[in-house]
């Protein structure tokens, strides 16, 4: 099995070593710690890639600084519409409560299924784990996928299902089915490519096995740090690639010999050129032929459904047709501005309603992340920042306070599109667009950003900031390519933002 995907990495590599932009593996030591358990010191550089690194601050949580210095016509009119949105986004939320019965019975739905878990031929351990999760029915991805995943003798799959709908539990009811709780040493094994998602996705798996205390899991994460010599005894690894890589070659805490299921959930920034790949790839190497190989993502962008195609061994696929990639739910607009400071002020036009349901404001570079989270704080807004620099402890912190609503407002870069699932979320702003290293619209980004939204049924906002005729043209060409309107708004027309929620 691992043959091929090496043949066809080797072909990858070389490729890349010809265009000059190979990244290799961070082959830094890490110095011994405590037993197996997870602890978030600060610690080195991040391990996320897709984020411009400029040379820039390191705050955590922006609180509140001063308050903004408007003429009072402008904050009767603001306030006027933000309370307005706030009304109607709220009534939004409340709107939602059937919503996800009634999707899961459209055949058109990525939420439909004619399955009940029962039929999934799940251990009943496992069974009372979903349920105790509040899961009523499998969504489609979850009906379709766990029949493949957990057939014998195991086969391999590509998966693709739109944001929000459940590849998490899919992987995860498949990674606990396998594991034989008897055996003490890693047997399922699943990459994440950021420290937030890692954590989310371990959170997952500790839900879901509660009724199956013989399992246990252990986060390869950044900050997590083992004696010498120590091995692994829990059955299920969650974690990023840098830490797996050492925890399997240089650290050898996992015998990667004896994993029987790898996952690589965001499967196609794993083995992009300009993702992960080197990290997923040398980790894959040292599996068993037989180990299972699961690949999930809500996007494979044509070139990397290719790779992955060769380097899977005969998978099963589950693959959406472009027009299926986005998510009706999920509502897209544009607001027309000069300049950054328009930007801003827009933002602040709809900030009533985020601040009411929980936002998340994404930008380009940590830089302009940190310029914004400061001028939100100068209106008098409280928000949180997360970007790759900051220190991990900083950033579970930040995040555990999003999650909790502690902070109604994050803004953010690449680190966060993808996977992160809090249910509040009614508002996606792409305070500047997703574009690639060649200045192209990065359409899967744009992709995953905007499902950080709409989860599981949820309806959702999704609201781009346009500041020149480039960044027009970028809208207009991932228009193009998702075959989606996006809407123009204007946010100082209180009857247009008024639309927006309907
Ligand atoms: N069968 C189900 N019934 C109800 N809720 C579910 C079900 N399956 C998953 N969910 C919930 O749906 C939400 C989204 O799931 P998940 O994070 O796995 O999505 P995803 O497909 O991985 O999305 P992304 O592409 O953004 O990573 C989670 O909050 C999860 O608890
Ligand atoms: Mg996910």
């Amino acid at each position: 099995m691992s043959d091929s995907w090496a043949q066809a990495v080797d072909q990858q590599e070389l490729a890349a070593v010809t265009l000059g932009n190979l990244h290799l593996g961070d082959e830094k030591s890490k110095p011994p710690g405590s037993p197996t358990k997870l602890v978030v010191p600060p610690l080195e550089p991040p391990e996320e890639k897709g984020e411009e690194i400029p040379k820039t601050d390191t705050n955590g949580v922006v609180n509140n600084g001063d308050s903004p210095e408007k003429p009072e016509d402008d904050d009767k009119e603001d306030r006027a519409a933000q309370s307005l949105l706030n009304k109607l986004i709220r009534s939004n939320l409340v709107n939602n409560t059937n919503q996800v019965e009634v999707l899961q019975r459209d055949p058109n739905s990525p939420l439909y299924s004619v399955k009940s878990f029962e039929e999934l031929r799940l251990k009943a351990q496992l069974l009372e784990g979903v349920y105790n999760m509040g899961f009523n029915r499998p969504s489609k991805i979850q009906e379709n996928a766990l029949p493949m995943m957990l057939a014998e003798p195991p086969q391999n799959l590509i998966a693709q299902s739109q944001s929000g709908t459940g590849k998490t539990a899919a992987f995860v009811l498949a990674m606990l089915s396998r594991v034989d709780p008897a055996h003490k040493y890693p047997q399922s094994l699943c990459l994440s490519p950021t420290y937030e998602l890692a954590l989310q996705t371990g959170k997952v798996i500790e839900q879901m096995g509660k009724f199956y205390p013989e399992l246990k899991l252990a986060y390869a994460v950044r900050g997590n740090k083992l004696e010498r010599g120590v091995k692994i005894q829990e059955q299920i690894v969650i974690g990023t690639p840098g830490t797996v890589l050492d925890w399997c070659s240089k650290l050898k805490f996992i015998d990667p010999r004896k994993i029987k299921v790898f996952v690589l959930d965001e499967a196609d920034v794993m083995i992009a050129t300009q993702g992960h790949q080197d990290q997923s790839i040398r980790i894959q190497r040292m599996l068993p032929r037989d180990c299972q190989m699961l690949l999930f993502s809500a996007t494979f962008e044509e070139s990397v459904w290719r790779f992955a195609q060769k380097v899977v061994p005969d998978p099963n696929i589950i693959k959406l047709k472009r027009e299926e990639e986005t998510l009706d739910t999920i509502k897209q607009y544009y607001v027309q501005c000069n300049n950054r400071d328009e930007k801003v002020q827009a933002l602040c036009n709809i900030y009533g309603a985020i601040t009411i349901a929980q936002a998340m404001i994404f930008c380009h570079t940590r830089k302009t992340a940190g310029w914004l989270a400061a001028e939100l704080v100068k209106e008098g807004h409280q928000v949180a920042l997360l970007s790759g620099e900051m220190m991990v402890e900083q950033r579970a912190a930040v995040i555990e306070r999003f999650r909790e609503a502690k902070e109604k407002v994050l803004v953010t870069t690449n680190v966060c599109a993808r996977g992160i699932d809090v249910e509040q979320v009614s508002v996606v702003i792409n305070f500047d667009l997703p574009v690639d290293k060649d200045g192209n619209p990065d359409n899967e980004t744009y992709l995953h950003r905007i499902g950080r939204t709409g989860r599981f049924g949820k309806r959702g906002l999704a609201i781009n900031m346009v500041d020149s005729k480039h960044s027009m043209n970028i809208l207009n060409r991932i228009q193009e390519h998702f075959s989606k309107k996006i809407e123009k708004l204007d946010t100082d027309d209180l009857d247009e933002i008024e639309k927006i929620a309907n």
